[in-house]
């Protein structure tokens, strides 16, 4: 087995953690000028996949294609695909790497406690469903820099195919029909009142869906950009909604929200670098951590066989660690300084890699952070002919968001504030504790798992990844990169081998895809771990190889990838 090495280039890191808000310039078409043969998308659904391969096809760069995605994925995939969300974007466009931050803020009026009862107890309701559970969206603003810094073609083209879809309606896919009643059926179960099915209870599997006031909020926004979002008639709508139903989003806090530019998170690993998200999220840390302390492992003992129980383990001991860090020291990093150097120091991984127990599961409550002193979402990649690629993760945090539509303007609110930390050491949604670092504050941005990532070599982009799945995005990320580059699986085996999650709590507990080997199980059970079996993540992955570029997307979900011969471009 190849041996792996994970070098920090300090300097690179250090310009990381610090993070750097660049002013955004006007689009510019790409100067690269070799294309390459190929272009490649790998996306969560049928209807992203061919609205942004005909961007790519008509010239536009990964980019491009990435806003056309992102709003055709708000009409035809509203369980995660989003306007009333946010996300982030890793990029590399002319050979160098950018991050894009447009995760939601809290509204001004948030507070540290105010999802505590009288008791001090959490009351969970309020951050995972309806109006109050929102931060402020960060989609439409995020796309708009996106556009303003690498777009090439007009705005108002790439918006084009969701108004489209929302207003002539698309058919709609079992798996959508499915997930549509499920959802209905547990709002009824719990009691709770929302106009969900208002908006959703028409659509029927192999019919078309008609969304009109989806596609009114998508003209607004085709015809005025962020303006036509956080200001005039669909702001004032969202704020009448909020004042209606006890949410805290103003007008005020819709002009403040800003998307910001930050310096990717980028290490060195075999001769690879990875471009990966920076905080707030916690993903980047976490790859980081992941494969840097396999890599230590590995050098002492022979790597393990691919998903053998030795291995399955290993990352486990390893995952208690990576969460304890997480749950300490990770937030905003414009409110609290996360020591991402430390984090990701060679040292300091080594340090941690040392404490691996090779045959037994370590004692949960004594992995204490290092340093001394339905989940849902949605994933894509797009690949240019240009070799510029985009990794991007967006989300509404649970499936269907805060499960509450904006009356009048069509689109789903997210229930990101769950991502805070209510109450220090009570886990969140997601089993996911945190203290100070990710407490509540006005126009914070709440901690996030999500981690699109890019993989370099000296030819350019060699893999592009990423999955939903809030804290088990970490393990498909990890997973997918280990499979694509260290196991050298092709796309198809990358994404579809089976995969594991371990994140400290609940104790010694793996969550694993059905497809592993009976002996593993038993084995690690033996071990002392508890077997959990729900699935997890839907991974979205280009891979370039010698023959070209190969992609794929998870087959469990209702994703699509296309690879495309390009014209040759001078
Ligand atoms: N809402 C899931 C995440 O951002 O990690």
């Amino acid at each position: 087995m190849k041996t792996v090495i994970l070098i920090i280039f300090t300097s690179i890191f250090l310009s990381a953690c610090s993070p750097s808000v660049q002013e955004p310039t006007t689009g510019t078409t790409p100067e690269v000028p070799k294309a390459s043969a190929q272009q490649a998308v790998a996306m969560p659904d049928t209807f992203s996949a061919d609205a942004a391969m005909q961007v790519l096809k008509d010239g536009g760069n990964a980019v491009d294609a990435a806003i056309t995605a992102q709003f055709v994925l708000a009409v035809t995939l509203p369980e995660a695909g989003n306007l009333g969300g946010g996300g982030f974007m890793t990029i590399s466009m002319d050979g160098s790497p950018d991050f894009l931050d447009y995760r939601e803020m809290a509204p001004a009026s948030a507070h540290r406690d105010m999802y505590l009862d009288e008791e001090g107890n959490v009351k969970f309701i309020e951050s995972l469903f309806g109006a109050k559970a929102s931060g402020i969206p960060g989609t439409v603003a995020g796309m708009w820099e996106a556009h303003k810094k690498y777009g090439t073609l007009p705005w108002s083209r790439l918006v084009a195919p969701a108004v489209e879809l929302a207003e002539q309606g698309f058919i709609v896919p079992d798996k959508l029909a499915n997930n549509i009643q499920w959802y209905m059926g547990r709002l009824q179960e719990r009691g709770l009142e929302s106009n969900f099915g208002d908006y959703f209870g028409s659509a029927v599997a192999g019919e078309r869906f008609f969304q009109p006031e989806l596609a009114n909020t998508l003209k607004s926004i085709q015809q005025q950009g962020p303006a036509g979002f956080y200001e005039g008639i669909v702001a004032n709508k969202i704020v009448a909604f909020m004042e209606a139903n006890g949410g805290l989003i103003t007008l005020e806090d819709l002009k403040a929200y800003n998307a910001v530019w930050r310096a990717p998170l980028t290490l060195s690993w075999n001769d690879y670098t990875l471009v990966t998200a920076p905080p707030p999220s916690s993903g980047g840390v976490a790859v980081a951590q992941w494969i840097g302390m396999l890599d230590v492992y590995a050098e002492s003992h022979e790597l393990p066989e691919h998903n053998s129980a030795e291995y399955l383990h290993i990352m486990s001991e390893i995952g208690k660690r990576v969460f304890a860090d997480r749950a300490e020291y990770l937030g905003d990093p414009d409110f609290v300084d996360v020591p991402v150097s430390q984090l990701v120091n060679h040292d300091y991984i080594a340090m941690r890699a040392g404490e691996i127990q090779q045959d037994s599961p370590s004692s949960t409550p004594d992995i204490e952070p290092g340093l001394v002193e339905s989940e849902d979402t949605t994933h894509f990649s797009v690949m240019d002919k240009w070799g510029n690629a985009v990794a991007n993760t967006t989300t509404i945090n649970l499936t269907f968001g805060a499960g509450v539509v904006v009356t009048g303007a069509g689109f789903l609110l997210n229930d990101e504030m769950d991502d805070f930390s209510a109450k220090p050491g009570v886990p969140n949604f997601f089993g996911a504790v945190g203290g100070d670092a990710n407490a509540i504050q006005p126009y914070k941005r709440m901690l996030s798992s999500m981690t699109p990532t890019l993989v370099t070599d000296d030819k350019g982009v060699v893999l592009v990844t990423g999955s939903p799945g809030g804290t088990t995005i970490i393990s498909s990320v990890t997973q997918s990169l280990l499979n694509g580059l260290l196991f050298e699986f092709d796309a198809n085996t990358a994404v579809n081998a089976p995969r594991f999650h371990h994140q400290l709590l609940p104790e010694n507990t793996i969550r694993m895809h059905d497809g592993f080997d009976e002996n593993v199980v038993s084995t690690l059970e033996g071990m002392g771990y508890v077997i959990d079996n729900r699935r997890f993540g839907d991974v979205h992955l280009i891979k370039r190889t010698p023959e070209g570029l190969d992609a794929a997307s998870e087959a469990s979900g209702r994703g699509k990838s296309i690879v495309l011969d390009a014209v040759e471009t001078e």
